[in-house]
Parts: structure tokens; C-alpha cells; sequence
């Protein structure tokens, strides 16, 4: 009997993922205010780690902010100074010494979607400046709703960004590291660039497609220059913005050729969060086909993620050709085990790690 397809090992670049499927990054807001902002904490180590004893093939980090601003809130992680990268260090340490899993960071700018309160504060919308929030920045002064207008950003903010995502690739690679993935989607800063909804500047870094598609390819060229070749690149995407006038399936594969051409060796293919008036009817697999049309028409590796939960719809995903690797998000946090449980369904016997083997089901499961 073959091997599922979930249960076989990918190359991108130098990097062997031990199987095909992953964890989707996952905002904790769990870093501490003040002194050590952005910071992971104890509560990272044992999230992230769970997944690593957990059987997860490839981990990646919730979005970790390029500089203080690109924080969603206060409680964001980020990877802009040394005091975090050394945290994620301990965070990567853990992993490669304790399972057969990798980990990548997400690198992210949440632009105007930034300065929100700490969501478990039951508050919504921006903080204001003298309650600890900060002037928010995007390609045009349209605020998202409910939120704070951002200030629009000159030519030189822009050229700072990308030098802040080149220096947390930088310091990514120092923190041990084994990818890093752009957080180009859900309407935060890159995409906020991208679509014609949100980015209304006439400057080279907006106006038409290529314009607007400007800053995305120009942070790939920048973080591609700062990791090893041997390391791979991950670029997530809202393939649509499920709204009239915004980023469609076929912007979307052209985006995905272009970056393939510059170095992306997989598009993580997500959706939506640019605009409030989104029409979408998320199902199990919403996404899925979006992620098989820029594998096909893009010719790039892809991963999907949305609403996938059991081994035998990831492993249909795999056999039917629609992406290289399976992204799951809140199916990993109600199993942190997920993928030790799937391999048994699916009749794959893995090797689990010595700790737990004697809970390795050998009968029925
Ligand atoms: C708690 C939580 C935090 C999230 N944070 C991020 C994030 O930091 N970056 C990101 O790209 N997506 C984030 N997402 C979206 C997930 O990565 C994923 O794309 C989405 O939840 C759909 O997958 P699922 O149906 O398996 O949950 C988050 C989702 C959840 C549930």
C-alpha cells in the first residue's frame, strides 16, 4: 500500500517538510505591554511547541510585526529588535531539538488594520494615541471600518518598510528559522497596497495593477536578498477580496506568477479581509480551489487553508492535485495533535516521538 500523500515528505529549496501537513499562523496576542513588546512569551513556547510533539510537518508563527506600527495591538509579537528575535530562538530551539518539525515566522505590517485594541479586552476598533495606540499608516488615508483613518504614506515610509521586512528576514535567520512566509494577505499593509479598493494613490506605488502590485513584489525581492538561497520563501495571499473593484482570482494568479519568477517557492492562498462589505459563504474547503487555480495557472507550489478538519479531506485536497501542502488553523487549536491522530486514520504507522509512544494506539483506534 502506498503511503497518503499527506504522510510524504515535500522539498522547497534545501528545506525536507517531513510531511504535507501544517499549521497556519495564529495571532496568541499574548506578548506582554511595555518593556518587552513584542516579545514571545512562555504561552508561544508552549502553543507553538504543542504542534511540534504534535506531529505537525512544517509550524508556522502568527504574524510577527516588521516594526512597532505594524502591530495589529499592543499584544502583537514582532521581530524587530534583538530581545524578541533571541525569544523566538528559544521558540525554534525547542522545536529542532525536540521533534522532526520546521518553523517559519510570518512576517507582517498590519498598516491601517494596526493599533486595535487587545482583542480580550472586549474592546473593538483603534486605541486611541493617549490610551497607548499609535498613528497608523496605509497607501491612502481610507480608513477600514469602525477603524482610524491611517496617515497615507510618503515615498520614503514606503522605502523604510521595505527595509524593516528585510531586517526582520535578517533576524529571522539569526532566531533559527527554517522559512519565512509574507504577510501579504487579509488587508493588512501589503495587500492594503494591492487593491484597488483601499489603495487610491496615483504615485508609482499605486494607479494600475502593476503599480499596485508594486510594494508586494518589491518586500519578496527584499526578504529573497536576505535569507540563504537554500531557504525557501512563502508568500501569503488573498486570492479575492470577495468584493466588486478588488483582487479577483485572475490578479491573483498573475501576482502568484510574478512572485514565483522572483524567488516565492509557495503561495499560501487565503482570502478576504481587505474591506468590511465582503460576500462570502465560507464552507469546508472555501479556498481550496482558489489555491488549485494559482498551482495550475501560476505553475508555483501552493498550500490551502480554510475549514479543513479531517486527514481524509486533507488527503483528498493532496491526490486530486489542488495544492502541495494543507494549511489548518482552528482545527490545530481544538487538536494540537491533529496530525499524530491523522496518521492513524489513515492507516500510516509514523514514527511518534519516544514520549508519547506508549500511547500509540494499536487496535482500534
Ligand atoms: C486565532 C486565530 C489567529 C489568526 N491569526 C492569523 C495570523 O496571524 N496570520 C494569518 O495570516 N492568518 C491568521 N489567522 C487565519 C488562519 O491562519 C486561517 O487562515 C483561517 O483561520 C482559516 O483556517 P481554519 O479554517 O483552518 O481556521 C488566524 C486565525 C485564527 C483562528
Amino acid at each position: 500500500m502506498t503511503d497518503p500523500l499527506l504522510f510524504t515528505p515535500l522539498s522547497l529549496r534545501s528545506l525536507e517538510l517531513p510531511h504535507r501537513g501544517w499549521v497556519s499562523p495564529m495571532c496568541q496576542y499574548s506578548c506582554e505591554p511595555g518593556d518587552a513588546e513584542g516579545v514571545p512569551t512562555d504561552w508561544h513556547l508552549v502553543h507553538l511547541g504543542s504542534f511540534a510533539t504534535g506531529g505537525a510537518a512544517l509550524i508556522l508563527t502568527e504574524a510577527a510585526a516588521v516594526n512597532a506600527a505594524g502591530r495589529i495591538s499592543p499584544r502583537d509579537a514582532g521581530i524587530y529588535n534583538d530581545a524578541q528575535a533571541a525569544s523566538w530562538r528559544r521558540i525554534t530551539d525547542f522545536v529542532h531539538n525536540n521533534s522532526s518539525a520546521k518553523i517559519g515566522i510570518q512576517l507582517a505590517h498590519a498598516g491601517r488594520k494596526a493599533s486595535t485594541y487587545w482583542p480580550f479586552s472586549g474592546r473593538t476598533g483603534s486605541v486611541a494615541t493617549p490610551d497607548g495606540g499609535w498613528e497608523t499608516v496605509g497607501p491612502s488615508p481610507v480608513a477600514f471600518d469602525g477603524y482610524a483613518a491611517p496617515r497615507e504614506m510618503t515615498g520614503d515610509d514606503v522605502q523604510a518598510v521595505i527595509t524593516d521586512f528585510r531586517s526582520a528576514a535578517l533576524r529571522a535567520v539569526d532566531a533559527g528559522f527554517d522559512t519565512v512566509e509574507i504577510h501579504g494577505a487579509h488587508g493588512y499593509l501589503l495587500h492594503q497596497f494591492q487593491s484597488a479598493l483601499i489603495n487610491r494613490r496615483s504615485d508609482s506605488w499605486g494607479g494600475d495593477e502593476e503599480g499596485r502590485n508594486r510594494l508586494m513584489l518589491a518586500v519578496v525581492d527584499a526578504v529573497r536578498g536576505a535569507i540563504p538561497d537554500g531557504m525557501p520563501l512563502l508568500l501569503r495571499i488573498s486570492a479575492t477580496d470577495w468584493a466588486d473593484g478588488g483582487v479577483d482570482l485572475d490578479a491573483s494568479v498573475r501576482l502568484a506568477a510574478q512572485a514565483a519568477e522572483r524567488g516565492v517557492d509557495l503561495i499560501d492562498v487565503s482570502s478576504g479581509g481587505a474591506v468590511a462589505h465582503q460576500s462570502i459563504r465560507p464552507g469546508p474547503g472555501y479556498q481550496t480551489a482558489f489555491a488549485a487555480s494559482i498551482r495550475e495557472h501560476a505553475g508555483v507550489a501552493t498550500g490551502t487553508v480554510g475549514m479543513i478538519t479531517t486527514a481524509e479531506q486533507a488527503e483528498h485536497i493532496l491526490v486530486s492535485g489542488q495544492a502541495d501542502g494543507v494549511f489548518l488553523a482552528r482545527a490545530a487549536l481544538r487538536d494540537p495533535h491533529w496530525w499524530l491522530r491523522a496518521g492513524v486514520e489513515l492507516g500510516f504507522s509514523q514514527d511518534w516521538l519516544p514520549q508519547y509512544q506508549r500511547a500509540y494506539p494499536r487496535g482500534a483506534y
